[in-house]
């Protein structure tokens, strides 16, 4: 069966000013469904994998070489998916709650996470993604490259931002710093936020 590209929880120009219409026209008209067409012309020759769920080709995959067009473009259509939900119109502040308190124990406070999180962003190297994560049931900050993804690390992913290029270089150009303060002042979707940590501590 075939891989559909899932609608955007919002227009695309719900997240202006911060990030512009015409990066979403990209960003999720060409490079999401690019990934997503793309996972499906290799699948017609994976048979194998013809029912399994997106889930379970990216773990299937994650380390088998001859399969990393498939894992790449698998996992990319997953982490794009996530990232559209890690953000919202009038997003930014912060966690209530159970994710509060947790942050507070783990990193210290919500400042020290926001700039452990800008930290990770900012010092990934190339393409990739900065993550809030539980690992054996501690938050935690990662970083990933191209198409990697904390699911095949142990980790339950609760947040996200894109550090690729065509997530940002429209409107922020060279200033991937900007732009990371820019997600966690005024774009993250906390209330998702809580709801993977809530689903992942169960
Ligand atoms: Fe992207």
């Amino acid at each position: 069966m075939a891989f559909t590209l899932p609608p955007l929880p919002y227009g695309h120009d719900a997240l202006e000013p911060y990030l512009s219409e015409r990066t979403l026209d990209f960003h999720y008209g060409k490079h999401h469904q690019a990934y997503v067409t793309n996972l499906n012309t290799l699948l017609l020759d994976a048979p194998d994998l013809a029912a399994s769920t997106l889930e379970e080709i990216i773990i299937h995959t994650a380390q088998a070489p001859s399969k990393s067009g498939i894992f790449n473009n698998a996992a990319q259509v997953w982490n794009h998916t996530f990232l559209w939900n890690s953000m919202t119109p009038n997003g930014g502040g912060e966690p209530q709650k159970a994710l509060a308190l947790k942050i507070n124990e783990d990193f210290g406070n919500f400042s020290e996470f926001k700039n452990a999180f800008k930290q990770a962003g900012i010092t990934q190297f190339g393409s990739g993604w900065a993550w809030l994560v539980v690992e054996n049931g501690k938050l935690k900050i990662t970083k990933t490259s191209n198409a990697d993804l904390p699911m095949i690390h142990g980790q339950v992913a609760l947040l996200t931002c894109d550090v690729w290029e065509h997530a940002y270089y429209l409107d922020y150009q060279n200033r991937r710093p900007d732009y990371l303060e820019i997600f966690l002042n005024h774009l993250a979707n906390w209330r998702f936020a809580e709801e993977n940590f809530l689903k992942a501590i169960k």
